[in-house]
């Protein structure tokens, strides 16, 4: 940020209406044959916070794993990315490992954290812009999912790169992955650069108890969106009638998280009526982990070449950095 601006002004608002768009998803997804509720409503305030806890967990690896290699290799991603670049960062959160790259990075034009969490985006990006005075900090504050207007116009840069850590690209089916990657290629343009952390296939019991920890925290985590819509939707889940279990799909390559109806129920929400039999599930997340060079195949079919891949030293956890055409 130039001029001392106050980077709260310049974040851009929240998407309108995420009720109906909230109500539309859930009523759509529990008339599946297989349940289901999208990922994203897990995260409210309150989901945010026990995401946060989770990130802290023993159990939890794949926080402190990515860390770790960007503790170690920032200087080199830094490099690759190279002088003058303007760097967008989807889900930025906190920004603590991007302050890492940041430390490096040669005459950066422009640093701009996206995030959906106004308070999130402003905490952080008035950290960022006391920590480095001369960088000009644009937050956008929006779904990064979402069509996106970067507010890139006026800066002169010498490379656009995304740099998207914490594995969220694990959340994408991998159909999703593809187009949303196509997206990431057209917003940098040619010689656009993708740093991404990228979470790898493990022993199924490291997998499934990292997210099903012995806390619970995780479970209260998942159990949270029938809270959030019984709040929102007028719901009426009773939340002691269903159980958090995590399975790794080897076939697929993913941890799924499922809330598991205990007994045969009813449930109503906005009105309608939905009938859960007893071991019945609503599907909340899918988490996938890739082979080493898995996923820098399915980049490819997106236009990004693999140019560098850091990992820790049980390749538990990767950081991947591509380039596009
Ligand atoms: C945000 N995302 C990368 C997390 C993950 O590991 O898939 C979400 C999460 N779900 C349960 N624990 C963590």
């Amino acid at each position: 940020m130039l001029d001392g601006a106050d980077p709260l002004l310049e974040a851009r608002p929240l998407a309108p209406d995420s009720r109906a768009e909230f109500l539309a998803d859930v009523l759509t997804g529990l008339a599946r044959p297989q349940k289901e509720i999208s990922c994203k409503w897990l995260y409210d305030a309150r989901g945010s916070h026990l995401f946060e806890r989770i990130c802290e967990l023993d159990e939890y690896y794949p926080t402190r794993t990515e860390l770790g290699i960007m503790e170690a290799h920032a200087r080199a991603m830094a490099a690759l990315l190279g002088p003058g670049c303007a760097l967008v960062e989807y889900g930025s959160g906190s920004s603590i490992k991007t302050r890492l790259l940041l430390d490096h990075l040669a005459r950066p034009a422009a640093y701009v954290p996206v995030d959906i969490s106004a308070p999130a985006l402003a905490a952080a990006s008035t950290r960022l812009a006391r920590v480095f005075p001369t960088l000009r900090v644009l937050p956008v504050c929006a779904d990064f999912t979402a069509r996106l207007e970067l507010p890139l116009a006026g800066i002169a840069a010498l490379r656009r790169a995304v740099y998207f850590p914490g594995s969220t690209i694990g959340n994408f089916h991998k159909p999703e992955v593809v187009t949303f990657l196509r997206g990431v290629a057209r917003q940098c343009g040619p010689g656009g650069g993708l740093l991404i952390g990228v979470d790898l296939r493990k022993e199924r019991a490291v997998l499934e108890r990292a997210y099903d920890d012995a806390l619970g925290v995780t479970a209260s985590f998942d159990l949270n969106v029938l809270v959030r819509a019984n709040r929102e939707l007028d719901a009426n889940f009773l939340c002691d009638r269903f159980r958090h279990e995590a399975r790794f799909d080897e076939r697929h390559g993913r941890v799924e998280m499922h809330l598991v109806s205990t007994v045969s129920q009813r449930v109503v929400v906005g009105g309608e009526t939905f009938r859960f039999s007893e071991g019945e599930s609503i599907w909340t997340e899918s988490s996938y982990k890739y082979g080493m060079r898995e996923f820098a195949t399915l980049a490819a079919l997106a236009g990004w070449r693999c140019e560098a891949t850091w990992t820790d030293e049980r390749a538990w956890f990767s950081v991947q950095y591509f380039t596009s055409g």
